[in-house]
C-alpha cells in the first residue's frame, strides 16, 4: 500500500546520492530518451539503460516489502476487531495488502530479478521498506487512522504512479490504487463511527492521529532539494511528482477531513496560506524518519522476526505446491506419450 518516494537505497546506512551517467550504447539511449520524451511505456522486452532497470527494481521491490510488512501492524488487530464487521473489513484490507506485494513482485521479477533475491534482501535485512509500519498500532482507533492517513497518503503517491513509464509496473498500480482507496474509505468511516461514540472513544482517536499524523507526511521522502535522484526519477517519467508536492497536497486534502472528523492535527503551524492558496505546516523530524528508516524505529526488529518466522513457516507450503505442480506435469507427460 505504502511508499516513502522510494529512492532511498538498500544498502546499510544510506542516504540517496546521486546516479553515475551512463555509458552504454548511445543509438540505444537516444531511441530510449526519445521514447520517454514522447511519454511512451518501456515493456521488459526493450532495452533500458541499466541505472533505469536498477532503479526500478530497487524502487518496486522496497515497494512489494512495504505492502507485504504492512499486513504486520494491522494483521495484530484481526483477533480484536471490535465487530464481526470489522474484523470482516480488517482481513479484506490485509489479503488486499498480501496481494499488492504479490503483483508487485511479478513486476520486478520481469526486470530480471528473482522472488527469491528480493525476500532474501528483506529477509536479510538488507532492503528497505517504508518506515510507517515500524510504529507500533497501539488501539483500535490506529486500524482507523492507519486506512485514513497511511492508506490516504499511499493514494496521493500511488496515483502518478499509473503513468510510470515502465509498464508492468504502471499496470500494477491501476488496480492497487482502486483498492487503496477502500482501505482508505474504510478507515474514515471506522473513525467516523468512533466519533459518535463516548468521550473515551474520541480520546482514543485523537491520540492515534497526535502518533500517526508527523509519520504520514515524512511518508512522502525528504524534501526535494535533499532528493538528489528525485529529478532523474521524473527526467525517466518513474516519478511523476515530487515529494513536496505531494505532502501539500496530502495536508490540503487531510484538514477538512480532520475537521469533518472532529479531531485537532497535532501541529500549531498548520493554517491556510492565502497568498499561497495552500496549508503551510511545521517542520517534520527527519532525524527521526532515518533513524527508523535505517533500522532503529520502535518495531523494526520485531517486524523482520515476524516476516522471518511467517517465511519459514510457510516453507512445507511451497514445497507442497511445488511438488503438486511436478505431479501434474508428470501426468500430463505420461498422457501426451
Ligand atoms: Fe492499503
Ligand atoms: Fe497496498
Amino acid at each position: 500500500m505504502y511508499t516513502q518516494s522510494f529512492n532511498v537505497p538498500d544498502s546499510p546506512g544510506g542516504k540517496p546520492v546521486p546516479l553515475a551517467p551512463s555509458l552504454e550504447d548511445p543509438v540505444l539511449q537516444a531511441a530510449f530518451d526519445a521514447r520517454i520524451d514522447a511519454d511512451g511505456r518501456i515493456e521488459p522486452q526493450d532495452w533500458m539503460p541499466e541505472a533505469y532497470r536498477k532503479t526500478l527494481i530497487r524502487q518496486i521491490s522496497q515497494h512489494a516489502h512495504s505492502e507485504i510488512v504492512g499486513m504486520l501492524p494491522e494483521g495484530n488487530w484481526i483477533s480484536r476487531a471490535p465487530s464481526l464487521k470489522r474484523k470482516a473489513i480488517l482481513i479484506a484490507k490485509v489479503q488486499d495488502e498480501g496481494g499488492h506485494g504479490l503483483y508487485l513482485y511479478s513486476a520486478a521479477e520481469t526486470l530480471g530479478t528473482s522472488r527469491d533475491q528480493m525476500l532474501e534482501g528483506l529477509h536479510s535485512g538488507r532492503a528497505k521498506y517504508s518506515s510507517i509500519f515500524n510504529y507500533p498500532t497501539l488501539t483500535w482507533a490506529d486500524v482507523g487512522v492507519i486506512g485514513w492517513l497511511v492508506d490516504g497518503a499511499a493514494i496521493m503517491n500511488q496515483i502518478p504512479l499509473c503513468r510510470c513509464s515502465y509498464g508492468p509496473y504502471a499496470r500494477a498500480m491501476v488496480r492497487v490504487c482502486k483498492e487503496e482507496s477502500f482501505h482508505q474509505r474504510q478507515g474514515y468511516e471506522a473513525l467516523l463511527e468512533m466519533m459518535t461514540g463516548t468521550e473515551e472513544q474520541k480520546a482514543m482517536v485523537q491520540d492515534a492521529v497526535n502518533r500517526w499524523w508527523w509519520k504520514c507526511l515524512a511518508m512522502f521522502g525528504p524534501p526535494d532539494a535533499d532528493s538528489p535522484n528525485s529529478a532523474q526519477g521524473m527526467r525517466w517519467g518513474i516519478k511523476r511528482v515530487s515529494n513536496d508536492e505531494l505532502r501539500q497536497k496530502f495536508v490540503d486534502a487531510t484538514v477538512p477531513q480532520a475537521k469533518v472528523l472532529g479531531v485537532t492535527l497535532p501541529d500549531r503551524d498548520l493554517k491556510w496560506n492565502e497568498e499561497r492558496q495552500h496549508h503551510d505546516y511545521g517542520a517534520i523530524d527527519w532525524d527521526e524518519f532515518w533513524a527508523t528508516v535505517n533500522g532503529n524505529g520502535p518495531c523494526n526488529k520485531e517486524r523482520l522476526a515476524t516476516r522471518v518466522k511467517a517465511h519459514n513457516e510457510g516453507q512445507w507450503v511451497r514445497d507442497a505446491a511445488l511438488a503438486h505442480a511436478r505431479k501434474q506435469q508428470e501426468r500430463k507427460m505420461k498422457e501426451a506419450a
